[in-house]
């Protein structure tokens, strides 16, 4: 299988900016040896497996604080970005059905918001509206501006993936509580990154629960989480809100199959153990960024200038935003450039990736 990888990227040696989160071979190790322990175990039965039950509100419950949720705050584990951006959809649609609600809904999202918020509107058959950004950030004067009483949903993220930058968070949730729009805030990236760069001294923007009208909050594990791939996190600011994620099909011969997520079965993957104490995978990574300086990851720290790159915006996080020095903007990583400059190939990634390569993890 090694010999199969000789062409993929060499991650390893710190020639991807995307796709694989490194934290080092001695956090590796931990989160490969725990998640071992518990991969054939079946999250799908918290009763069966009320260790993994356990560990699971582990996960959530330092989520939460990282995240200044408020008392009776709320989340589950789900197997990615995407997976928690459908839930939270899900959740705000269903919401909006118990408000009284009906008709076609559309939800109003900035032109830097990922993908997985149209996989998620397909799938529900809701209209996606996306609104022009300012200065590469979300934009609440166009986000109001295509906003109407069938709006269910607005989006802003911390940081987007195209520029790394954090949307005005504080200005969207005080448009989402004049509105009475639910709020979702895209943390996949900056969810387990931003509050350990906040506490290590950086002064960054409010992108959490402390803005009032942010209803719910994505936090990717399987990215600055550092844990192994297949898990994410998703958060609602309150148990009345997030009691509108599972599904729930009714009665079935064999009983009621009530599901908190999208998928059925759900790897127990140790790795989430150990989440409150020093044991969690992440932790030692980040906590050894605060040694570093600045607490960024390694990646962010310049580079790419003398191939004709400089910054877009203030880069907050982990993916920075570039530009090519002639002035065009492109995107910070992954997938085809916008303007004919490969963000990959600049970085140093081997060979060219195929057009359909365009995912971050
Ligand atoms: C900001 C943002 N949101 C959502 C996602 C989707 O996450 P996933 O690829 O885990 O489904 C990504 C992936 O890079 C992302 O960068």
């Amino acid at each position: 299988m090694r010999t199969r990888a000789a062409h993929d990227v060499n991650w390893r040696e710190g020639k991807s900016a995307i796709y694989v989160f490194n934290a080092g071979d001695d956090v590796g190790a931990v989160k490969k040896a725990a998640y071992a322990m518990f991969s054939e175990e079946n999250g799908l039965g918290p009763a069966a497996f009320p260790s993994l039950a356990q560990m699971e509100r582990e996960v959530v419950d330092f989520g939460l604080s990282l995240l200044n949720a408020p008392d009776g705050a709320a989340g589950a584990m789900t197997s990615g970005g995407t997976d928690s951006i459908v839930m939270a959809m899900k959740a705000a649609r269903d919401y909006a059905r118990a408000q009284g609600r009906g008709g076609a809904f559309n939800i109003v999202i900035p032109a830097s918001a990922h993908p997985a918020f149209d996989k998620g509107a397909m799938l529900m058959d809701i209209e996606v509206r996306r609104a022009a950004l300012k200065d590469y950030l979300a934009d609440p004067a166009a986000i109001e501006a295509a906003m109407d009483a069938q709006t269910i949903l607005i989006v802003g993220s911390a940081p987007c993936f195209p520029y790394g930058l954090i949307d005005p968070i504080e200005a969207l949730s005080a448009l989402a509580l004049r509105k009475g729009a639910w709020l979702h805030v895209d943390a996949c990236v900056g969810g387990y990154l931003a509050p350990f760069v906040r506490m290590n001294g950086a002064d960054l923007p409010v992108f959490d629960f402390s803005a009032p009208g942010v209803s719910s909050i994505s936090g990717d594990l399987h990215k600055y989480g550092y844990a192994s791939k297949g898990a994410s996190t998703v958060f609602f600011r309150s148990e009345a809100l997030k009691a509108h994620m599972p599904f729930d099909a009714g009665p079935w011969p064999l009983g009621r199959m009530i599901t908190p997520t999208l998928a059925g079965t759900r790897p127990g993957r140790g790795d989430r153990g150990g989440v409150g104490g020093d044991e969690f995978p992440g932790r030692r990574r980040l906590s050894r960024q605060a040694e570093d300086g600045d607490g960024r990851p390694r990646g962010d720290r310049g580079g790419g200038e003398g191939a004709g790159l400089c910054r877009a915006g203030r880069a907050a996080l982990g993916h920075p935003g570039v530009q090519s020095s002639q002035g065009g903007c492109v995107r910070a990583a992954g997938g085809a450039a916008s303007e004919g400059l490969d963000y990959r190939r600049a970085a140093g990634a081997q060979g060219a990736a195929p057009d359909a390569d365009a995912g971050a993890s």
